[in-house]
């Protein structure tokens, strides 16, 4: 910290930020605690929603913990400015160490795994999201370009913001996986990034029910401009297609009770929303409490059909194959056993790519503990060989 109280924020926190501001306030044990904007409206509306008026230790951490927070600047050089009362209540004079809760075990994996072979490398991230890889790679290889895509517009909306202190080096647009390896000439792209399936803001933020635990219209597109519904999908189709399509893209053990569930629902009225469909599955086979739903396959198949995740998965790879510079890599994340297999499978399906992962990376189990949503990642990278 400078002599003017101005904390220099490590890079790896700044990535994980999007734009150029924090929250800071007091923590416990004379710390301070730093928080993304976006978290820490999270955090402090639980705070607020979990809390009374009328106990003492409520009032208190209302006190303590929201009322000094504040949304700060982070300055050019990667600075904040420390109001006297926070130094005081840390602490704080020269010398400080900021610690930083995990980031992800897989994204470094990924960042390690690729590695630019040559000046100037074109990196490709096909499902950019919130940008959390791409501003990781082009944070740590000050040399890359990096041709972005998502098939969501609001994601590369949120990625556009994000990445805007690189954007001499991104070109992003909005397009399917696919579409956009098919599109590259040959031999051209030197590292290729694929994270399949959602993000956080498809539950929490997009309001087109990926999530059974919120009511929301059934919809679960990516790209919700295009394509048919989940809805519509679970409302037109047969019970037997519907019993196929939980087992092939859901694994669902219970697949022919939950399509005779989901037809039997429907017949009184169409399920459009995510509270009709969970309904129909619970009243076949009842919620015991625990971390596995019993609609958590039902609706992971209808995601994987409606935006097609399968399919593009594959011609996606066959295009990564061919677009691939000799030498270069590949690097897929997977969460189901279903993308994960089709990966794994790869290299001895298309002689012109070799594994360098024979086990997949994994997160670490403290990842997995902070951040349970990680527990099934899976990432393996390939290598295009001459
Ligand atoms: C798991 S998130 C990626 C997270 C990202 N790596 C990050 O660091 O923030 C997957 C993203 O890819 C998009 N997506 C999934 N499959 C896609 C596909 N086949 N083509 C294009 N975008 C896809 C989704 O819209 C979502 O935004």
């Amino acid at each position: 910290m400078d002599e003017k109280g101005r904390l220099m924020v490590p890079a790896p926190i700044r990535r994980s930020i999007a734009g150029n501001l924090i929250v800071l306030t007091r923590g416990i044990d004379r710390c301070l605690w730093l928080f993304p904007p976006e978290e820490w409206k999270e955090v402090s509306t639980k705070v607020v929603g979990s809390s009374s008026l009328f106990l003492a230790r409520d009032r208190m951490i209302q006190r303590r913990f929201l009322a000094p927070a504040q949304e700060i600047e982070i300055d050019r050089s990667g600075r904040i400015a420390i109001s006297p009362t926070l130094r005081h209540y840390a602490g704080l004079h020269k010398d400080c160490i900021v610690l930083g809760i995990i980031n992800s075990y897989v994204e470094e994996a990924v960042v390690d795994r690729l590695r630019p072979p040559r000046p100037s490398s074109t990196f490709v991230d096909v499902t950019l999201g919130e940008a959390g890889h791409a501003a990781a790679m082009l944070d740590r290889y000050p040399d890359i370009l990096l041709l972005g895509s998502d098939a969501d517009s609001a994601l590369l909306a949120r990625s556009r913001k994000r990445l805007h202190a690189y954007a001499g080096r991104c070109r992003l647009r909005q397009a399917w996986s696919d579409e956009v390896l098919g599109g590259l000439a040959p031999g051209t792209a030197d590292l290729i990034l694929m994270d399949l399936g959602m993000c956080r803001f498809h539950i929490e933020r997009s309001a087109r029910g990926f999530s059974f635990l919120r009511d929301e219209p059934l919809d679960m597109r990516f790209d919700p401009r295009h394509g048919v519904s989940a809805a519509d999908l679970i409302n037109r189709s047969s019970r037997s297609d519907l019993c196929d399509l939980l087992t092939r893209y859901g694994g669902d053990r219970n697949a022919r009770a939950n399509a005779q569930a989901i037809e039997r629902a429907r017949e009184r009225q169409p399920i459009e929303t995510t509270y009709q469909l969970s309904r129909a599955i619970l009243a076949r086979t009842p919620w015991r409490g625990g971390s596995h739903h019993p609609a958590t396959q039902v609706f992971q198949a209808l995601r994987v059909a409606v935006n097609d995740e399968v399919g593009r998965l594959r011609r996606s790879l066959d295009a990564a194959a061919g677009a691939l510079r000799a030498g270069g890599r590949l690097a897929v994340i997977a969460f189901h056993s279903i993308d994960d297999g089709i990966v794994k499978r790869y290299p001895a399906e298309n002689a012109h790519v070799a594994a360098l992962t024979k086990r997949p990376e994994v997160p670490s189990d403290a990842e997995v503990q902070t951040n349970p949503a990680s527990r099934s990642a899976r990432l393996r990278v390939l290598e295009r060989v001459p």
